[in-house]
């Protein structure tokens, strides 16, 4: 019998419509949420995934920034602007995409952004606080929406052997310390498979939720799947099409017609985990506009309260 399918898009369009209501609560108080995206280069993924983030944004009523910087964009000015946009008080979530061009490193520009604004969880000190199981870090999107689609979709994944395939700092990773830290969405059995696993099949065989992260397409076949798994396809891959409008088409990590025939339950692509991402980080923006505000308000009224003993 074919799975059941999990809808990434309509998980993520109830989670947007709550979402907006508490962004609209917020700006009756007197708060609006910010977001500012940056895209350096003419990827044309990226500018596809960047669009679609800022159209999000604006349908939730978040003030957003797009800001756009050319393929041969220097390190320096790009620290700049990050830092311009760390001490924007307008601006509460800051998203640099990635890949980035060769000339600008990786690593310095994510440690550039305020980790109070790290709305992407990419900063190292956010990265080792989900190490630490920290329930109140903003960890990336793509996993953190993972485990909210679990969640919605009735698998809790606790008490869980899952398998994640894949070992990325965007995915696999964060995706294996989501799953490993306790209480909501957490404590789970984690193993983590990747790509010089031996024996990948008996592995992922061993999974009551296989989460794939591999980035190859169609790479987890039926023979790969327990009968009776959960699978979520992280993957997104552009496969040649030449028959299909825009040659190509886009398939996932998991060979879904065979992989269906075999699991309870599965997500697609597109349609499963990419909306869930971009409902994640609009979110994780209302959450850092919050604690920043309450944040500003505690250190205004610090003085007052020393006025007042005073
Ligand atoms: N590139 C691929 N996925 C992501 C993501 O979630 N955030 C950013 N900033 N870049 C990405």
């Amino acid at each position: 019998m074919a799975a059941e399918l999990i809808s990434g898009t309509e998980i993520a369009r109830a989670l947007r419509a709550e979402i907006r209501e508490r962004v609209a609560a917020l700006k009756a108080r007197g708060l609006v949420p910010g977001l500012a995206t940056v895209l350096v280069g003419r990827n044309p993924a990226s500018e596809v995934y960047v669009r679609m983030k800022g159209k999000a944004a604006e349908e939730a009523g978040i003030y957003l920034r797009r800001i756009a910087l050319p393929e041969d964009t220097p390190e320096e000015e790009l620290l700049g602007l990050v830092a311009g946009l760390n001490a924007d008080p307008r601006i509460h979530g800051i998203l640099v995409q990635l890949p980035l061009p060769a000339q600008l490193r990786e690593r310095v520009a994510l440690e550039a952004v305020d980790p109070d604004k790290d709305v992407d969880g990419f900063h190292p000190l956010n990265v080792g606080r989900l190490a630490a199981g920290d329930p109140d870090v903003l960890a990336p999107c793509t996993p953190t929406g993972v485990i909210e689609m679990l969640l919605r979709a009735g698998y809790d994944p606790a008490g869980r052997h899952v398998v994640v395939v894949g070992r990325s700092n965007i995915v696999g990773r964060p995706m294996a310390l989501l799953l490993l830290r306790k209480g909501r969405g957490g404590d789970a059995t984690v193993t983590v498979a990747h790509s010089r696993t031996r024996d990948l099949a008996a592995v992922t065989r061993l999974a009551e939720i296989l989460i794939v992260a591999a980035g190859r397409p169609e790479f987890i076949r039926a023979n790969m799947v327990k009968p009776g798994a959960v699978v979520i396809d992280v993957g997104v891959n552009r496969v040649e099409d030449p028959g299909s409008e825009k040659g190509y088409r886009l398939v996932g990590d998991v060979a879904f017609a065979e992989v269906r025939e075999v699991a309870s339950a599965i997500s697609p692509v597109p349609g499963g985990v990419g909306p869930m991402t971009i409902a994640m980080l609009l979110q994780h923006t209302v959450v850092a506009a919050e604690r920043l505000w309450s944040a500003s308000a505690s250190s205004l009224e610090e003085p007052t309260r020393a006025a007042a003993r005073a």
